[in-house]
Order: structure tokens, then C-alpha cells, then sequence
């Protein structure tokens, strides 16, 4: 089919090379114009693992092409809006993006179109698109407007697409359903090799739900907002644990062994961030009190994950007293691994605070260096994890990048000031750390004191400093 795709953010960028992958026609605009050019060019404007070379292949394939809103208008039979919905000053989502795009198809599109509304939006929204369009579009514009939220995770977004648990269409009618059927069927019927596991074997039966446009733009938000809960609920019980001498590591993996409940997202530590979590709940918030229903317990899951940046800072201070002068070593920038995003990351936040404390901050993150470097420019950026530790009376680990598992321990002891590692993440063995010399404050009750106690010398030459 000959889809375009409108916005080239992570969702729509993922969302075009994936249905280009599939075998569509994809025609992907994005409004900025350095961003599209670098896309003409063959660039990406971010990091998303596998995207590139998928993005790449299809380009060369002619299945995938990038270009101006009105050119994708013009092109696509399904028009998908991937455009951003970012907070207002209220916690509401700004549509403002959406409505100038249905403008837009309202004002130029002759025939049928198939409008995909993939955008997080507040329930309603396809509704009001339905609405905007009957009264601006010309009367040789014939279309159905389809809810279809996305559940992919930046950092796993190429496998979450060839892998969904389930494909969400919100219609009005039969018609618009087969249509949406017919765009993912290769993934339904697994008929695509997935391109990351390079098999079609891997690939799970993914459910196709159908609603009517309301619930689908709901349960998106009643998702993202429900995992935002079982977030800071295990926060909250990490701190329990903590102040009660219980460790949280046993408490959430035996919580978790109930199916009921479930092991993910049980994951405590220095919060959530990233574009999705902390704007949906907000917006939620605001969706449920316009139609008087009090939600005030995702008020409280919201302050629960702003106080885990001042609480983890305390920690700091706990162990390092004053931190005006003090060398501190922080690994991990991005609001999780695998991606550059930098957006509402706790560990800028984190960052940010130390900075204002006048620690001396030495970072490290695999990817998100470039970006976090225009934000926050007082800190210094090193090339890998062990020059940022030289000299450091602590290490900080803020997001959990795998290449911290493989730390060499017995190097870092001797890099660093004092042997001391705050693991925000919770994510590093107590065990093999202390056993290394150093000291282990995690989150909800886990900490180890060194087994060792090696001599503090300087590597700076050997690494390279
Ligand atoms: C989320 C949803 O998971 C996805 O379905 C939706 O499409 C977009 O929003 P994403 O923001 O990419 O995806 O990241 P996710 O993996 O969900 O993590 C969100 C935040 O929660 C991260 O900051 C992560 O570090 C944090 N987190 C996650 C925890 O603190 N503990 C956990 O147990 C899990």
C-alpha cells in the first residue's frame, strides 16, 4: 500500500522504515528542515538500535523516501500522524502539531484517505479530527480517521514492531479495520522475517484488537500510566525496605513471581523519565479531571518519581558529606539504555543538582553524550567509563547501559579516589563490586561494604588521560 508517514520523531521514523520493511510504499515527511535534510542525506537525526540499517536498506530498495507534508498528503492512501504532543504549561498535551496536519489534508487530499491517528492524544481526539475535517475538506475528500497508538520502547523499537503483543485499532467502521489489517499483515500472519532476529520462527502471534477510536485512544494512556504506577509503587517499597532492613532485590522478585502482578517494571530506582511516561501521566490527569472523574492516585504516582532525584541525591550526600569541590564520576545520561534520549532523564536531573551543589562532574554515557553535552555543558565529558572515574570519590550510576556490567572493578579501584559506587539503577552485583574494594549503596536496602581494601593509586597514564 502507499503509505505516508507524517513526523519523523522516533515513533514516526520507526513506524516508516518498519512498514517500509514490510514491503509498502512508505513516503516519510518531517516538517524541520536540517532534520530532513540529514535524512535525505542518509543520516538519522537519533540512536535507535537496528533503525539504521533498516532506514538504509529500504531507501536503497526505493520503498522508502522522505519529503514535504504536502508531497506525503499527495502520495499516501494511509496518511500516518506521528507528530509530537508535547505538554503545555498545564500538563495538557499541545495538538496543536495534529490540527495543522488535518488542516493540511483537509485543504489538498482529492479521493479516499485512510487518517491514522498514531500520536499519544487525549480520548476524543479522532473525534475531533472527524470533525475538523468535515468542515475544512473539500467535498472530493472521502476518509476514515483510525486511532492507532503505539507501544513501542525507544531502545527495543525495530524488535517491539515485529514483535507486538498486540495491534490496537480504534474505528469507526468495518472498512477502516480491514485496512489496518491489511497494513500489518505480514506481522500478524508472520509472514516477515523480523529483522532483528533475521527469522520469522522468533515471532510471537500478536492479538489484533479493534475498538471504536475512544477506547483505543484510552487504553494507550491507561497503559503508559499503569506502568508509571507499578513504577513508583516499587519506589515506595523500596524505600520501605530500606528503612525497615528488608531488600528489595528478594521482595520484588518474589512480588513479582505472582502472574497477577508480573516481574516487569518492577525495577526500582531513580525514577522514570522519557517522552512518554511523565507526559501521559500528566495528561491523564488532566483527560480525567475534564470529564470529573478524580484521579488523584497518578498525582501521587507523579510526586512519588519527582522525589526519587531528591532522595538519591540525599544518598550521595549521605556518603559524601559536602559535595562543593568534590570529584563525582557518572555513568549513564540517557532516560534508559540503548537510546540517546535525554528527555526528562532523571540522571540530568540527578546531574543537575550535583552541579548545583558544586560537584566537579566527570560523565560517561555510550550515547547520549552529544546531546546532554548543548543541555548541560559545565560537566566533563569522557571518552569511557574509566577516565570518567579517575580521581572520583564516587561513582554514580544513573542509567543502566550493559556496558557497566562488564566493568573492570579491580582498574576502577585504583582510578578512583575512594572506592565507592551509588548504583541509582540497582543493577550492579553488591557482591563482585565489594569484593573489589568498593563500597555498594543501591536502592531499597542493598549495600555491601568493601571485602578489600587496595591501595588508591593513580592510573591516569594507563588509560590514557
Ligand atoms: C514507554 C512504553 O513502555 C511504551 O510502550 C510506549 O510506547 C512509550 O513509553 P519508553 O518510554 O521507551 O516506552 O521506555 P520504558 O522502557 O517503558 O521505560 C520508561 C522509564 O521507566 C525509563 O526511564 C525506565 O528507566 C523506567 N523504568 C522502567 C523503571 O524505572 N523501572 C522499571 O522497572 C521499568
Amino acid at each position: 500500500m502507499r503509505i505516508s508517514v507524517i513526523g519523523a520523531g522516533y515513533v514516526g521514523l520507526t513506524t516508516a522504515g518498519c512498514l517500509a520493511e514490510l514491503g509498502h510504499d512508505v513516503f516519510c515527511a518531517e516538517a524541520d528542515v536540517q532534520k530532513l535534510a540529514r535524512l535525505c542525506a542518509g543520516e538519522l537525526p537519533f540512536f535507535e538500535p537496528n533503525l539504521d540499517d533498516l532506514v538504509q536498506r529500504n531507501r536503497a530498495a526505493g520503498r522508502l523516501q522522505f519529503g514535504s507534508t504536502e508531497d506525503a498528503i499527495d502520495r499516501g492512501r494511509a496518511i500516518f500522524i506521528c507528530v509530537g504532543t508535547p505538554p503545555m504549561e498545564n500538563g495538557e498535551a499541545d495538538l496543536s502539531a495534529i490540527e495543522s496536519v488535518a488542516r493540511t489534508i483537509a485543504r489538498r487530499a482529492q479521493g479516499y484517505r485512510l487518517i491514522v491517528e498514531k500520536s499519544t492524544v487525549p480520548v476524543q481526539t479522532g473525534r475531533q479530527l472527524r470533525r475538523h475535517l468535515a468542515l475544512h475538506s473539500s467535498s472530493t475528500l472521502t476518509y476514515d480517521v483510525v486511532s492507532n497508538p503505539e507501544f513501542l520502547r525507544e531502545g527495543t523499537a525495530v524488535e517491539d514492531f515485529f514483535h507486538p503483543d498486540r495491534i490496537l485499532v480504534g474505528v469507526e467502521d468495518s472498512r477502516a479495520a480491514e485496512a489496518m489489517h491489511e497494513i500489518y499483515r505480514p506481522v500478524l500472519e508472520r509472514t516477515v522475517a523480523c529483522p532483528v532476529h533475521h527469522s520469522k520462527d522468533c515471532m510471537k502471534q500478536a492479538k489484533f484488537v479493534v475498538t471504536d477510536t475512544n477506547s483505543a485512544e484510552l487504553i494507550k494512556h491507561a497503559s503508559n500510566s499503569f506502568l508509571a504506577m507499578k513504577i513508583s509503587f516499587i519506589n515506595m517499597v523500596a524505600d520501605l525496605c530500606e528503612a525497615a532492613g528488608a531488600d528489595i532485590g528478594k521482595v520484588a522478585e518474589a512480588v513479582g513471581l505472582d502472574p497477577r502482578i508480573g516481574s516487569s517494571f518492577l525495577q526500582p530506582g531513580i525514577g522514570f523519565g522519557g517522552f512518554c511516561f511523565p507526559k501521559d501521566l500528566q495528561a491523564f490527569v488532566r483527560i480525567a479531571e475534564k470529564f470529573g472523574c478524580d484521579f488523584s492516585l497518578l498525582k501521587e504516582v507523579e510526586r512519588i518519581n519527582k522525589n526519587r532525584v531528591e532522595k538519591f541525591v540525599e544518598k550521595i550526600k549521605n556518603e559524601l558529606w559536602v559535595l562543593r569541590g568534590k570529584r563525582i564520576c557518572v555513568w549513564g545520561l540517557a532516560f534508559k539504555p540503548k537510546t540517546d534520549d535525554i528527555r526528562f532523564a532523571p540522571a540530568l536531573s540527578v546531574l543537575r543538582q550535583l552541579l548545583a551543589e558544586g560537584a566537579q562532574v566527570q560523565a560517561y554515557d555510550p550515547q547520549a553524550m552529544a546531546k546532554a553535552q548543548l543541555e548541560i555543558p559545565d560537566v566533563t565529558y569522557c571518552k569511557d567509563m574509566y577516565e570518567a572515574a579517575v580521581g572520583a570519590e564516587a561513582i554514580v550510576l544513573l542509567t543502566e547501559w550493559d556496558e557497566f556490567q562488564g566493568a573492570d572493578w579491580d582498574l576502577l579501584s585504583r582510578l578512583v579516589q575512594r572506592p565507592l559506587l551509588l548504583d541509582g539503577r540497582n543493577t550492579l552485583s553488591a557482591e563482585q563490586v565489594s569484593a573489589c574494594g568498593f563500597q555498594y549503596v543501591g536502592i531499597g536496602g542493598i549495600s555491601a561494604m568493601p571485602k578489600t581494601h587496595p591501595q588508591v593509586a593513580d592510573l591516569a597514564a594507563e588509560v590514557h588521560v
